[in-house]
């Protein structure tokens, strides 16, 4: 049998993107490998949010390029987001790839490689998404499935390059999503993650339009015992509707990823984010107040073109005022066609975005472990992911997406357990099993 490796790099959408072309190549006959130098196929599933992720992708294919020299029969593939964005460029910079296949064209696969099989070099990128498939997604090992219900983005935030890499807001079909939900707990997956750019613009442009809200009923109405997480949200796109649905569905966790890029309301003008820091604060605080232990987790970019010192405080001040559990942080990378990238003459110094960047994590640091040490002497159910036999830890999340860390002797992977939670680290929690 010949063998495949896909390196993934990016956010969980690429990782689902992943796990569905191992289904299609698996279908075609290909086994997955995890060791590329083995591989008769290597694929290099890429992201375009910064440049240095852009840049990871060509330096990684650069070394496959020369195995090639050795094995001419090597297939290399070129996916994610930057062959979206770079289309036939990719050739020139990469001229040893076989197929650049953009994200909008994922399902076209396995014909794809049918030709490339016969010698064929091909650049697959239109715009125009290629239509769903039905081969078995074969997914990573794990409690968690991932399941995409909306690709794409319609917002053009001016940093960012998504919209361009992902096209624009599709929502999949329902009767899709759900049996790909049933199908991964009939597997045995124990948590859903329905996945999306702007997971709370569901449905928008379905014909027969059906809400984010409406989804997690019919997913919550599937009997056993699983959980349900969503993710990213766009601060106001979070209705009141959803926040009762989140209360009133057992299944689904009590957990948003709400980013915020900043805390400053001229910048968040200049990013064309469409709220102000009052909003977003209003947003946080009637999630709080309605739902007591939920975890809020954001996004920030420090070093927006233009941000003065004072903006940029702004920033640090929202992170502590509204006690956020945790923030994924990034020091802004200009990407070539969007907006921002042109304000050229209003870039922050790499220094300076470096500096900033560090008190940026500082503060998000202070913020986990003040956000974890409210669980202490809690008792919290856990649902396990890993055993590491020779520490004897079992480790899993609660509901509210926090990590805990337990001492025991037994795999216990897959289980729903009750844990006292005894300590809290920055980034984990420890507990003891209450048996
Ligand atoms: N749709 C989500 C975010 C998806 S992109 C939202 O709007 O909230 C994931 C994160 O990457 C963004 O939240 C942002 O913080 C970061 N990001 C995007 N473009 C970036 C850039 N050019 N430089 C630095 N960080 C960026
Ligand atoms: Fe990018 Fe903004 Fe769309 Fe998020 S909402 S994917 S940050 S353009
Ligand atoms: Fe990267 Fe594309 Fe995701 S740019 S973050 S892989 S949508």
């Amino acid at each position: 049998m010949k063998k495949v490796y896909i390196e993934t790099m990016g956010c969980q959408m690429n990782k689902s993107d992943a796990e569905r072309m191992y289904g299609m190549l698996d279908y075609l006959g290909y086994e997955q490998t995890e060791e590329p130098k083995k591989a008769d196929m290597l694929i290099i599933n890429t992201c375009s949010i910064r440049q240095l992720s852009e840049d990871k992708a060509y330096s990684a294919i650069g070394v496959w390029g020369k195995w090639k020299k050795n094995k001419p029969d090597l297939k290399i593939i070129f996916s994610g987001c930057v062959a979206q964005q770079d289309g036939i460029n990719v050739l020139k910079r990469a001229p040893y790839v076989d197929l650049v296949i953009g994200t909008q064209r994922l399902y076209e696969l396995p014909e794809l490689v049918k030709k490339i099989e016969n010698g064929e070099r091909i650049v697959s990128c239109d715009e125009k998404p290629f239509a769903e498939s039905s081969i078995k997604i074969n997914r990573a090992k794990s409690v968690n499935a991932w399941v995409p219900i909306m690709e794409g983005c319609n917002n053009f935030c001016t940093y960012c390059i998504v919209p361009y890499t992902r096209g624009r807001e599709r929502s999949r079909k329902p009767e899709l999503i759900i049996n790909e939900v049933k199908q991964a707990l009939a597997d045995g997956f124990k948590e859903i993650t329905l996945l999306g750019q702007n997971v709370d613009s569901y449905g928008k442009d379905l014909e027969d339009y059906q809400n984010l809200s409406w989804l997690l009923t019919q997913i919550n109405n599937i009997d056993g015992k699983f959980r349900i997480r969503f993710v990213t949200s766009y601060p106001t796109d979070i209705t009141e509707e959803l926040i009762n649905t989140v209360i009133e569905l057992d299944k689904v966790c009590e957990y948003f990823h709400i980013p915020m890029q900043s805390g400053d309301d001229y910048i968040l003008k200049k990013m064309n984010r469409r709220y102000d820091y009052k909003t977003y604060k209003e947003i946080c605080e009637n999630i709080r107040n309605k739902i007591p232990d939920v975890t809020i987790t954001s996004d920030f970019i420090a070093g927006f073109p233009g941000e003065t010192e004072e903006q940029f405080q702004n920033t640090l001040k929202a992170m502590t005022e509204l006690e956020l559990d945790y923030s994924n942080t990034a020091a802004y990378s200009p990407r070539k066609g969007t907006v921002a990238a042109k304000w050229v003459d209003l870039y922050v110094p790499e220094d300076i975005k470096t500096d900033r960047l560090a008190r940026l994590n500082e503060h998000n640091r202070e913020c986990c472990l003040k956000s974890n040490q409210k669980f202490i002497g809690r008792n919290m159910e856990v649902l396990i992911e890993k055993f590491e036999s020779d520490k004897n830890i079992i480790t899993g999340r609660t509901r509210n997406n926090k990590i805990v860390h337990i001492p025991y002797n037994r795999d216990l992977t897959g289980e729903f357990i009750e844990a006292k939670i005894t300590s809290a680290r920055t980034w984990y929690l420890r507990g003891e099993l209450v048996e």
